[in-house]
């Protein structure tokens, strides 16, 4: 079986002073996350399109697809305590709901980024049939330079550099697995879901993302977004 899993369970803190997490704020006029969703919906290889959001925007989130989506399909449930526990909630949920194999597999996606488009989900789930990990990548533009206390450590050729994105998707019980194997400490270091992996010894296959399947982060990112929106519409 083939899930999605929509990680909404952040607060955005970093856009600042606004009245509800990002992923819930406007973008051409519907909620970002509901144009996140709207592409998994397109594709029908999907079991299930987990919506994970904060506890306390549960009925909130209910709401917003209620008005916005009518695919059956998509449940929403409560996100963690850290990105990767949003994730372990949506593989205990899943657990809890079906006879998952070593052969099922997540492919976990950003609600705050609104511009994946259906090749990358395809790449996604062609790829993780076959290897335990993938994660979606952009090559790095700039040079990526490495520092600590105030200079330079590394300089890494950039042509073996990459931005990471999403999604990201795996073997759901291998990725069960690895995270279950760490201490506490690991935990709250290992914030990549992919690095868990990568550590564990797995080989990650890269998939070719999009410069703007961006993430919106801050207020600027948010007037890029509804840039790209306005063009598409304009183009249409
Ligand atoms: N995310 C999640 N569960 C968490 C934290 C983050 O599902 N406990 C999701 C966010 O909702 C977002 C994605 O992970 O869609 C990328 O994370 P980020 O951009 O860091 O989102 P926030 O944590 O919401 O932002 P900030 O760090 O500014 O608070």
């Amino acid at each position: 079986m083939i899930f999605a899993q929509i990680l909404a369970g952040g607060k955005g803190t970093r856009m600042g002073n606004v009245d509800r997490p990002k992923q819930f704020l406007d973008l051409a006029g519907r909620p970002m996350i509901v144009h996140t969703i709207e592409k998994f919906i397109l594709n029908d290889r999907f079991e299930r399109i987990l919506v994970s959001c904060p506890k306390d925007w549960m009925q909130y989130t209910i709401d917003i697809l209620k008005k916005y989506i009518t695919d059956e399909r998509v449940q929403v449930i409560a996100g963690g305590s850290d990105r990767n526990e949003t994730i372990m909630n949506g593989i205990g949920f899943l657990e809890s709901n079906f006879d998952l194999t070593e052969a099922d597999v997540i492919v976990t996606h950003d609600a705050v980024r609104p511009f994946i488009t259906h090749r990358i989900i395809e790449e996604n789930i062609e790829a993780v049939l076959i290897s335990g990990a993938v994660d979606t990548v952009i090559p790095a533009h700039d040079t990526i330079v490495q520092g600590k206390e105030g200079y330079i450590s590394e300089i890494p050729i950039r042509d073996e550099m990459y931005q990471g994105q999403t999604p990201q998707s795996f073997k759901i019980k291998t990725l069960k697995k690895h995270y279950n194997a760490l201490s506490d400490e690991e935990k709250a270091v290992l914030t990549d879901a992919c690095k868990i992996c990568l550590l564990a010894g797995e080989k990650i296959k890269l998939v070719r993302g999009e410069l703007f399947n961006m993430k919106v982060t801050t207020t600027f990112d948010l007037k890029i977004a509804n840039t790209i929106v306005g063009e598409r519409m304009d183009n249409a």
